[in-house]
């Protein structure tokens, strides 16, 4: 069969990788504490699940794109406690159905290689997405590693005017998956200032912004620079533990949001509207997420106690789920995570997620704290 060839050139997506590892050491009878995939596995709160139950109809038809006035009101007002951010409603947000498909769609509607427009630019190591979606859309990719002696953030000194010049996206991702490292303000501003003078859309994935343990990281909204084109993405998943519900939103530049609107209905459509009305008391409420950054900062106070006693360092990870863990002794990443995975703790080897991946593993704080204390139990006698 002809398949695109993009798609063919595709490495197996890494999870499925470990997927298979982990079901080899299943079958043995170890039963697994798994850190690898960063999906929450905490309780969504009750009054958001109440909401989207009071809210199901008889009959639903298509979402609009645009999606509901009260949620785009909500996510404003949202922005404004968070960031003292102003967001029009009307024109300044598009609800999108989780930011994956956004992320994944988002070079379609904005490369242009006859001006010149024929580059995506992205970090690594990374949630493989936004590179993913330029590939497809057709774009030459331009992959910034993220180092730890630069704190995890991309070398904008180091990058050819060229590229800037021939960007039609540029995508950050802070708090970082998986480096799980916070980018203050001025890194913003700086890449605003590029974004202005050569003309890209500086995008910036959001999704980890509310798991923060020290200081509440700033956003890419928060931006003076004019003339920058500003498309934050951000997300329910993480914040509300709502992976499943499917609800996000990209905020900004009113002709992105526009393109966006404009875009978006030969796709798909919004969330669904049951799952809107949910998505406004999850924006409206922090109560439950104060919770769950409480309980994320209790595993993650388990398992630095566990890196610090076996003198393990941890690098990054000052905000996320995400712990970025340095391999002990310079082996590689796969052989270390195959090592944990002996004793049913699974982690993902950072060499999956970009070669600057390599010589760390990342750890997603989502098993229960009575699993994380048996992982802790676990690995104390083998670091
Ligand atoms: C960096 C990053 N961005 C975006 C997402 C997508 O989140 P969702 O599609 O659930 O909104 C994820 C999910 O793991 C992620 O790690």
């Amino acid at each position: 069969m002809r398949l695109s060839p993009v798609l063919r050139a595709q490495a197996t997506y890494p999870f499925v990788r470990l997927d298979e590892a982990k079901l080899r050491v299943a079958e043995r009878g170890v039963t697994l504490v798994d850190f690898g995939m960063g999906d929450p596995r905490e309780k969504t709160d009750e009054r958001i699940v109440r909401a989207l139950v009071d809210a199901l109809p008889a009959t639903e038809g298509y979402p609009r794109a645009q999606g509901l006035p009260e949620l785009r009101e909500a996510i404003a007002a949202w922005a404004l406690r968070r960031f003292g951010v102003e967001l029009d409603p009307a024109t300044a947000i598009v609800p999108t159905y989780g930011s994956k498909e956004a992320i994944f769609s988002f070079a379609q509607v904005l490369l242009d290689p006859a001006s010149g427009k024929d580059v995506v630019v992205v970090t690594e190591p990374a949630y493989p997405v936004p590179e993913r979606g330029a590939a497809f859309a057709g774009a030459e990719i331009v992959r910034l590693p993220l180092l730890e002696e630069h704190g995890f953030l991309p070398e904008l000194d180091a990058v050819a005017d060229e590229v800037w010049r021939r960007a039609a996206v540029v995508w950050v991702n802070y708090p970082n998956n998986p480096t799980a490292a916070v980018a203050p303000l001025p890194f913003y501003e700086r890449l605003a200032g590029l974004a202005a003078e050569h003309e890209f859309v500086l995008a910036s994935d959001e999704a980890y912004s509310e798991l923060w343990f020290d200081e509440p990281p700033p956003s890419a909204l928060q931006v003076r620079e004019t003339g920058a084109r500003v498309a934050v993405f951000n997300s329910l998943s993480k914040r509300s533990s709502m992976t499943g519900y499917r609800s996000a939103f990209v905020a900004g530049d009113a002709e992105v949001v526009a393109a966006l609107k404009a875009f978006r209905p030969n796709v798909g459509t919004a969330p669904q509207e049951f799952v809107q009305r949910a998505s406004v008391v999850a924006w409206g409420d922090e109560g439950h997420v104060e919770r769950t950054r409480a309980l994320y900062g209790r595993k993650r106070a388990l398992l630095l106690g566990l890196f610090e006693r076996a003198g393990v360092r941890v690098a990054g990870s000052a905000a996320t789920m995400y712990l970025w863990v340095a391999v002990p002794d310079g082996g590689s990443s796969e052989a270390f995570a195959e090592r944990l995975l002996e004793t049913g703790v699974v982690v993902t080897p950072g060499s999956y997620l970009g070669p600057s991946g390599e010589g760390y593993v990342r750890l997603a704080l989502v098993p229960t704290e009575e699993e994380c204390a048996v992982a802790v139990e676990r690995l104390e006698g083998l670091l």
